[in-house]
């Protein structure tokens, strides 16, 4: 559809004061149990903060203050973790979605919110590296009605994808069997009111659901002005285990050594190694990178590489590498090396022999694990 010159300036203009934020924060995050039966999959710790908070800040450094969180089952741990947005420089409202209905959905339900004001629509469990902003000052620019970000992935049919024809997007289909291309479009997409016809045009695909990619294609069918852009950054979705210790170890690849803990003389540190107010290590090695939080007391073991660690937790006599593990949690004489693992908050794990090999765990809050050989 043309526009002419003077709404193009319009909508610029606009874009530059307002634009809000609507993030996705609900799901059951199945392909995370156990862990997620205890926690919402979008409060998983990157490098020792929850992946949604990441996405909140990135929004808040575009200018953005009005963030809608839509928020289901886990709705009062987001909320607890979010507050009203304060600590974060922005005004937070949530929005309930009483059943899992689609991406689609949610932009529906927050129509009220958004008004007549652009948006970003950012999924809670994607995680960009380095930020948003670039991004966003382009649709601001731009004045296209949509924005979206492609990646390219090994594996086209988990997600939604683009095909291209003279550069330009022509058609985007959601998990296909034979996909058009590997570009994935990313869980990150710009919008205008337009979008609010699409998803009330739009009917639920094969799974129930109203899905974002049939949004994007009803905008590009209109003759809508839809931008497509090549990201040129790291990004993931966490929703599966490896892809979160994956991200990880890039935020901690990423962050600058930084010792506000306590080190004694016999503890080697090869950076870059991160110890929060409190810390304290006896007898260890630390191979960064890896994060440790605040109050952690760390003894007579062996931590990293690629590991976060998070606050009032208590290792002695361990050897713990890729892995994340939440705060409150104590291991102690484990005679077997973690690797790879995911460990909820609250949980002992003790004892046990060394037969060879690693580890790899994924525990829920407040689980035991008591072994003879301690
Ligand atoms: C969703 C979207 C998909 C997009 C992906 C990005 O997939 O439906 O189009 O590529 O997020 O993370 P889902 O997480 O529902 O599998």
């Amino acid at each position: 559809m043309p526009s002419t010159k003077e709404q193009l300036l319009e909508r610029k203009q606009k874009r530059v004061s307002t634009m809000k934020g609507l993030i996705l924060s609900g799901g059951k995050g199945s392909r995370l149990r156990p862990f997620t039966y205890t926690n919402a999959k979008q409060l998983v710790p990157i490098a020792n903060k929850p992946v949604l908070f990441y996405a909140i800040e990135q929004l808040v450094e575009c200018g953005i203050r009005d963030i809608a969180i839509v928020v289901g089952e886990t709705a009062d741990q987001i909320r607890e973790a979010v507050g009203d947005g304060s600590a974060f420089g922005a005004r937070v409202d949530y929005i309930e979605q009483d059943a899992p209905l689609g991406i689609a959905h949610a932009v529906k339900i927050a129509r009220d919110y958004m008004g007549e004001t652009p948006f970003v629509l950012y999924l809670g469990d994607n995680f960009l590296l380095g930020g948003v902003k670039p991004f966003v000052d382009r649709f601001r620019e731009n004045g296209a009605n949509c924005h979206i970000l492609v990646h390219p992935v090994s594996n086209p049919q988990a997600f939604g994808i683009a095909e291209f024809v003279d550069g330009r997007v022509a058609r985007i289909v959601e998990k296909p069997a034979s996909p058009p291309s590997n570009l994935a479009v990313i869980g990150i997409y710009m919008f205008d009111h337009h979008v609010f016809e699409a998803v009330e045009r739009i009917s639920p695909s094969g799974r129930g659901e109203l899905e974002i990619t049939d949004t994007i294609q009803y905008l590009i069918d209109k003759g809508l002005n839809v931008q497509a852009e090549v990201l040129d950054r790291y990004w993931i979705d966490t929703g599966k285990m490896d892809d979160i210790l994956e991200a990880n170890r890039m935020v901690l690849q990423s962050l600058t050594p930084n010792n506000e803990g306590q080190v004694d003389e016999r503890t080697r540190v090869y950076d870059p190694v991160i110890l929060r107010k409190g810390a304290r290590v006896v007898n260890s090695v630390l191979r960064g990178p890896l994060v440790i939080g605040e109050d952690t007391e760390v003894v007579d073991s062996f931590v990293g590489p690629f590991t976060s660690i998070d606050h009032n937790c208590r290792l002695k006599g361990v050897r713990v590498g890729g892995s994340i593990i939440l705060e409150h949690t104590t291991i102690e004489e484990t005679h077997w090396p973690i690797e790879h693992s995911l460990i909820g908050r609250y949980v002992t794990l003790r004892g046990g022999h060394a037969v060879g090999g690693s580890y790899s765990l994924t525990l829920g809050d407040h689980s035991q694990i008591e072994m003879p050989g301690a």
